[in-house]
Order: C-alpha cells, then sequence, then structure tokens
C-alpha cells in the first residue's frame, strides 16, 4: 500500500478551506493508502505561541481531524513533537541536504517574514520547509496531498531526498505531492483574490469551523460580492464564484443547477441559502467534537505516536549508519 503523510498546525482556527482545501480529501484518501495525519505543534511555535493556548488546540485539531472523519482506527494520527526523531532528521537534513540556496527561494519565508520584520523572524521559521521534508521523508511517504501554497516546500523535500540518496545511497523515497483542485480555490470571504488563510488579518475572511449559527450568517452576509446582481459562476464574478464553490462542494450540488436554481432571483436569496448549507454541515461536525473527551484524543494520540515512532526510529537508523553516526 502507498503511504500518504500530511498535516495541519494547531494555531488559529481551523475552517471552511482546510477542510474542504485538505482534510476532506484526507478522509477519501485512508482507505486507498496507508495514512498518517500529524498535528504539527514544532510548526506552530516558528511563530509566538501561548503556551495554554497551543495545548488546547493541539487537542482541538485532532478531536477536528476525528469529528471530519479520519478514523483512527485506519489512519495514524500523532503530535509532531511527540516523536523526536522529526527534529533529528531536520537537523541531519539542515547539515547534509539543505543549502542556503535552496532556502533563500523559499516564497513562504519571504511573504511572512515580510509582514513583520524578516530581521525578527525567528530561525525556525526560515528552516520550517526542512522539518517539514523531515515529517514526510522518515516515513516513506509516497504521496503528499497539499493545497497550492504547500507544492513548494513538497519539491525542497524531492530535492532534500534526492540529494541525500545521491550521496549516501539508497535511503529516502521521493515523495510527489497531490493537489486538491477545488481546494485550492477556497478564497477569503473579504478578498476573494486571496486564499481563506486563519492567519488573515480579519476574522471574516473565513468560516471557522466552530464558529456559531449567527457567526455563519452575518459572515456570509458581509461577504464581499461582485458588481451586478445575478447568481452565475464566471470569472468576472471572483467572489461569487468562491461563494458558489462552497456552495456546490458541501451539498454535493452542480454548479450549473445552483445557478438555474437562482434565475430571477438576487445574490441575498443565494447568500442567506448558503448560510443554511454551511450550517448544515458544520451542526453535526460539531456535535461530534463536543462528544469526544479530552481523555479519548490523549489516548488516540499516544497510540498514533507510538506507531510513528516505531517507523520514525527504523529510518533514523539507517540514516545515522548512513552519514557515520556510532550505533
Ligand atoms: N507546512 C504545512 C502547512 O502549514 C503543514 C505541514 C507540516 C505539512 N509538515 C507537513 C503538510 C508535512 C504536509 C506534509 O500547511
Amino acid at each position: 500500500m502507498k503511504k500518504t503523510f500530511s498535516g495541519v498546525q494547531p494555531s488559529g482556527d481551523l475552517h471552511l478551506g482546510n477542510y474542504l482545501g485538505a482534510i476532506r480529501n484526507w478522509v477519501r484518501m485512508q482507505d486507498e493508502y496507508d495514512a498518517t495525519f500529524c498535528v504539527v505543534d514544532l510548526h506552530a511555535i516558528t511563530v509566538e505561541q501561548n503556551p495554554d493556548e497551543l495545548r488546547r488546540r493541539i487537542l482541538d485539531v485532532t478531536k477536528m481531524y476525528i469529528a471530519l472523519g479520519i478514523d483512527p482506527d485506519k489512519s495514524t494520527i500523532f503530535v509532531q513533537s511527540d516523536v523526536v526523531e522529526h527534529t533529528e532528521l531536520c537537523w541531519i537534513l539542515n547539515c547534509v541536504s539543505a543549502r542556503m540556496g535552496d532556502m533563500e527561494k523559499m516564497t513562504q519565508f519571504k511573504d511572512k517574514s515580510a509582514r513583520g520584520s524578516a530581521q525578527r523572524a525567528s530561525v525556525g521559521l526560515f528552516d520550517y520547509p526542512v522539518l517539514m521534508a523531515a515529517d514526510i521523508l522518515l516515513y516513506d511517504t509516497n504521496v503528499v496531498p497539499v493545497g497550492e501554497d504547500q507544492v513548494q516546500h513538497v519539491e525542497l523535500a524531492r530535492t532534500l531526498a534526492r540529494r541525500f540518496n545521491k550521496k549516501f545511497g539508497d535511503t529516502f523515497i521521493v515523495p510527489q505531492p497531490k493537489l486538491t483542485k477545488e481546494g485550492k480555490r477556497i478564497m477569503g470571504l473579504d478578498d476573494p483574490i486571496k486564499k481563506m488563510s486563519k492567519s488573515a488579518t480579519s476574522k471574516d475572511n473565513y468560516i471557522a469551523l466552530m464558529d456559531d449559527v449567527e457567526v455563519v450568517r452575518k459572515k456570509i452576509r458581509k461577504a464581499v460580492t461582485d458588481s451586478g446582481s445575478e447568481v452565475i459562476y464566471s470569472d468576472n464574478k471572483p467572489a461569487l464564484q468562491n461563494l458558489i464553490n462552497i456552495y456546490s462542494l458541501l451539498s454535493g450540488k452542480e454548479i450549473a443547477d445552483i445557478e438555474n436554481d437562482y434565475i430571477g432571483k438576487g445574490y441575498g436569496d443565494f447568500k442567506s441559502d448558503l448560510a443554511d448549507v454551511v450550517i448544515a454541515f458544520l451542526k453535526p461536525f460539531q456535535e461530534k467534537f463536543a462528544k469526544i473527551s479530552d481523555d479519548e484524543v490523549k489516548q488516540i494520540l499516544k497510540n498514533g505516536a507510538k506507531t510513528a515512532k516505531i517507523r520514525a526510529q527504523e529510518k533514523m537508523k539507517l540514516v545515522k549508519e548512513k552519514i557515520g553516526f556510532v550505533i
């Protein structure tokens, strides 16, 4: 069975973009692949985190994975920092595989550090793609399902794997990125030109998976629309296109049918129905989430870490042998 690995950071609110762009695909993939899904807390601390909030979010993101349909009996679910091999392999790749020239090309670092000052960004933020490569390479991952913004990082993992293999002999599988085609289209509600993002300046940018009914209605009502008044799916109407995508993905209705339903109606009717569609998805999810206890999650994470650790240790033994450590 081919292996897949992916992860989400326990920082900020998980939102519809995370679900439609990533986690929904993971749920489908877990039947076809030997799947591992990680809560990447080591990645989260590349920017400042409040320790109590971080602790809470790690448990909550895990609960969300499960409530969204990741099944701990089918997939391995674990917290990155529970498996120290991630940091160990990251360091080794830093030294023997990654070059400054690779890292200076990383556009996400340039974007993120430009928002603050590059001088004040953590060294970890700069090195984050190497840690991500370590995550992927530790588990002989064949396929990495990611959004468009992470493809460059998976490309780096490919480069580091190839370079290591060339220098030390076959050690790592060279992974493939797998783009989610609808997911990359989930854009911000307040700015349909940019991806929906939990680090957006306004919470009106996204619908968080934990938003309550009133907040969902308000955010959709406030969502930017295009000029005109007809509900049609066109590149000239990027805001509406995004809202129709969300409607279609959550309801399973074809885009053409949605357009048909709103002939002669306006944005207001469409938005009010879209809110119903979103709420019909979020409600059962939130109920499932509420039923999962912290203790249950901790047990699932403990089991997941055990499985992940066995695999990671085996890989690290090989890596250390190759590079000349005594084991
Ligand atoms: N960097 C990814 C993000 O921010 C999360 C991530 C960390 C990841 N390690 C990974 C994704 C390994 C896929 C595979 O979205």
